[in-house]
């Protein structure tokens, strides 16, 4: 177990100043430094790195950085930190997870980091026995794919198997298309170079092996990491779904099944309870520099991997408890790509601590099983849109210039009263504020 831990009780009503001082004394390690920290400032980067990263600069754009709080995952607390412009999935994620904290925390694991490379073959004459060429001659293929890679061969991974795959014949318009799959173990990194490089500097002598006639079509990765899966599991114990409005956990747990079971059945729900999950998975690798579309691809793609679209995690009444699993492709990395140049990705990082791919992978999962089960457990009680009205009470609350006390009492009220406008809030804060010390705060529990 972890010496400190995640829960930090009222974090949320901290000022933003307060917070970050909370995180570096949380982060359990001296990474989290001023100047880090000073970084956020500019969302990260400044206009001239922005300039060196993607083409025809104006300007860098920036979106909120939270922490989800209350994460134990395998054992280790974590600070979740995620990049999201939407309200409440940092609460709902963090509130799910202190439900999850109360029957162990996450069970997670991640396999090896392997990443597939795809080499189309085109025209090839007789797709069946170039296979078998190709796969006799997969010594000599690991070795050249293995001299691209020799760095990273040098830290265990490189080039592990060769697969080949027929996926039309010499009678289809197509004339003989031959695929083979590279696997490559990519360690630390996501490995979308590190994969390109390798198809691209075997393709010839695939192309030789395959016959003669035989053209290089395609080299490149694909998303569907299928060799890089996440899985992670969670058990809820009754009594910890109870919430500030005391539903019954029993009633509870078989609402959030019920919802699994809908979206098992129906994709056009399944879709929606997948992007419940990506949420959360989403809001993480954008904090920590990650290729967020990448997964979101493996994600889908994986989700209809049966012929029929599905949802990547589901829910089962176990005994008391309430058990959810999830099992998606994972290809996060924690060198290279933009970690290397956003301050904001590389402080994410090591608020995390995560110290592989894998583990950083554990943790993703974990936030995305997370928003799951915060979103159907919202729908299936009191509907999602109550705890959203909350939140944009605090911030119509705060825009108004409400703080501290003043914030909870005035965004409780409006929120109460079901008219969270601009105008209603200000009329509420003149009047507390009128009314003095004397006045007791009503306190909003939005994550504990
Ligand atoms: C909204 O961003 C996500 C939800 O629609 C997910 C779900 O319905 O499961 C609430």
């Amino acid at each position: 177990m972890s010496k400190w831990s995640s829960r930090i009780p009222g974090f949320y009503r901290l000022p933003v100043a307060k917070r970050r001082e909370l995180l570096r004394e949380h982060a359990g390690h001296d990474l989290i430094d001023d100047a880090a920290l000073a970084a956020l400032e500019g969302g990260g980067i400044d206009v001239e790195t922005a300039d060196g990263m993607i083409e025809n600069v104006v300007g860098t754009y920036s979106l909120p950085l939270g922490i989800a709080l209350n994460f134990l995952v395998n054992g280790r607390d974590y600070l979740v930190p995620m990049v999201i412009e939407e309200p409440s999935v940092v609460a709902a994620a963090s509130n799910a997870a202190r439900m999850v904290r109360q029957g162990g925390g996450f069970f997670a694991e991640a396999d090896s980091p392997i990443m597939v490379g795809q080499v189309q073959l085109l025209s090839v004459a007789d797709p069946d026995g170039a296979a078998s060429r190709i796969l006799c001659a997969k010594e000599e293929l690991l070795a050249l794919a293995g001299a691209a890679t020799a760095r990273l061969c040098e830290r265990g991974g490189g080039p592990k198997d060769i697969v080949t795959r027929v996926v039309s014949n010499p009678g289809d318009p197509d004339g003989g298309m031959l695929v083979v799959h590279l696997e490559i173990d990519c360690r630390d990194a996501m490995g979308a170079n590190l994969v390109n490089t390798v198809a691209e500097a075997v393709a010839d002598r695939l192309a030789d092996l395959a016959g003669p006639g035989t053209s290089v079509g395609l080299r490149i990765l694909s998303n569907l990491a299928d060799r890089r899966l996440v899985r992670v599991r969670a058990r809820v114990p009754k009594a910890a779904l109870v919430g500030t409005s005391g539903e019954d956990g029993a009633r509870v747990r078989d609402g959030v099944v019920a919802a699994s079971r809908f979206a098992e059945l129906d994709p056009y729900r399944a879709a929606t309870h997948n992007k419940g999950i990506m949420n959360g998975i989403d809001a993480v690798l954008l904090a920590t520099g990650n290729d967020w579309r990448s997964v979101e691809a493996g994600a889908h793609a994986h989700a209809a991997r049966s012929g029929r679209y599905a949802p990547i995690a589901t829910w089962r009444a176990e005994e008391d408890d309430l058990v959810g699993v999830l099992e998606m492709p994972l290809a996060v990395g924690t060198v290279g790509g933009a970690q290397r140049v956003h301050s904001g990705a590389r402080l994410s990082l090591a608020l995390l601590g995560a110290d592989s791919a894998q583990e950083l992978a554990c943790v993703v999962g974990a936030a995305g099983l997370s928003s799951n089960l915060a979103a159907l457990r919202a729908l299936a009680t009191e509907g999602i849109q109550r705890g959203h009205m909350s939140l944009h009470a605090r911030s119509v609350a705060r825009a108004v210039g409400a703080r501290g006390e003043l914030l909870d009492r005035v965004a409780a009220e409006i929120a109460a009263l079901g008219d969270v406008k601009p105008e209603r809030a200000r009329e509420i804060l003149e009047r507390v504020r009128n009314l003095g010390p004397a006045c007791q705060p009503v306190f909003l529990e939005v994550s504990k």
